[in-house]
């Protein structure tokens, strides 16, 4: 098996993305994996805080480990958006195969500093056990919630998207393997619609730095918006609001359906599919399958 920065050179050199794609349990992993083992792509859960305090840290590892080894099958586990060294430290001690550091409130030295301290961190562990380890930053503000919104978040705006040179100052400063910019995204769904991406902003921040870039908050995102920025530069695409909908407006039809049934196994299955869903449609459009 290629390992995780070889498929994502494999993803870059096709011009596709790798999908991202969160869980909050089990399910939601099983609707991940049907989809992804379906259409035989390479596939990356994410465990944000929140996500992971309810999994569980060894647990989400035991599952991800669980299924790789197997299926021997390319799945690599992301602690996203964790927000300090210590859980940053904690998920890598863990077994996570990537971090995600989101230091975007911090003055942008302070960020570089303890970003710095985590790439270093990675790099020790790495050596020590002989086994890949990425980190991943964020550089300006994308918002912080994966829900559906009446409005855009204070604060994001094309104004605010992240500059080619202030990407190159900060990837050469902290030596990151993969930038999460703002380039119009945002976290979460705004009702009415969300803003528009920019490509030419993509390839501008990946000219400048060099790097894998990733794109966050794509739920809600124009499909002709994605395959615009993967061309120019994405290699990882997350989402997660547009599965927490779908599996919870299905468990809700499941509950309302039969109020008698009290099996989660009985009523769950239908989450399932609702996930399997709609991670096979956005992997299909990440990945140019018709
Ligand atoms: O890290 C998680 C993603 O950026 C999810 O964003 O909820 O807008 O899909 P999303
Ligand atoms: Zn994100």
């Amino acid at each position: 098996m290629k390992t995780y920065k070889e498929y994502i050179k494999e993803a870059d050199e096709k011009g596709v993305a790798i999908g991202h794609f969160n869980i909050s349990n089990l399910e939601g992993l099983h609707g991940i994996y049907n989809a992804a083992k379906k259409l035989n792509l390479p596939i990356i859960i994410g465990l944000s805080e929140g996500e992971e305090d309810f999994v569980g840290i060894h647990e989400g590892v035991a599952l991800v480990r669980a299924i790789r080894e197997r299926d021997n099958y390319p799945i690599f586990l992301n602690a996203d958006h964790h927000y300090s060294f210590e859980r940053v430290k904690a998920s890598i001690d863990a077994g996570f195969d990537s971090v995600v550091i989101d230091l975007v409130k911090l003055p942008l030295e302070e960020n570089i500093k303890i970003t710095k301290q985590c790439v270093e961190y990675a790099r020790e562990v790495s050596k020590k056990e002989n086994r890949e380890i990425l980190v991943e930053a964020e550089l300006g503000f994308i918002g912080t919630s994966s829900v559906v919104m009446d409005k855009l978040p204070d604060g994001v705006s094309d104004a605010t998207m992240t500059t080619p040179e202030d990407a190159k100052y900060f990837v050469d400063a902290t030596g990151v393997d993969l930038l999460a910019p703002s380039i119009g995204n945002v976290h979460g769904m705004v009702k009415s619609g969300n803003p528009r991406l920019h490509p030419e902003r993509v390839k501008a921040i990946r000219e400048a730095t060099g790097i894998p870039l990733v794109l966050h908050g794509g739920s809600g995102s124009m499909n002709e918006d994605f395959v615009s920025c993967i061309k120019e530069g994405i290699d990882i695409v997350h989402i997660n609001t547009e599965i927490r909908v779908a599996f919870t407006k299905a468990l809700r039809k499941s509950l309302a359906d039969k109020p008698e049934e009290n099996t989660p196994y009985k009523y769950l299955p239908a989450s399932v599919e609702a996930v399997e869903a709609v991670v096979e449609a956005r992997l299909k459009l990440f990945n140019g399958i018709q």
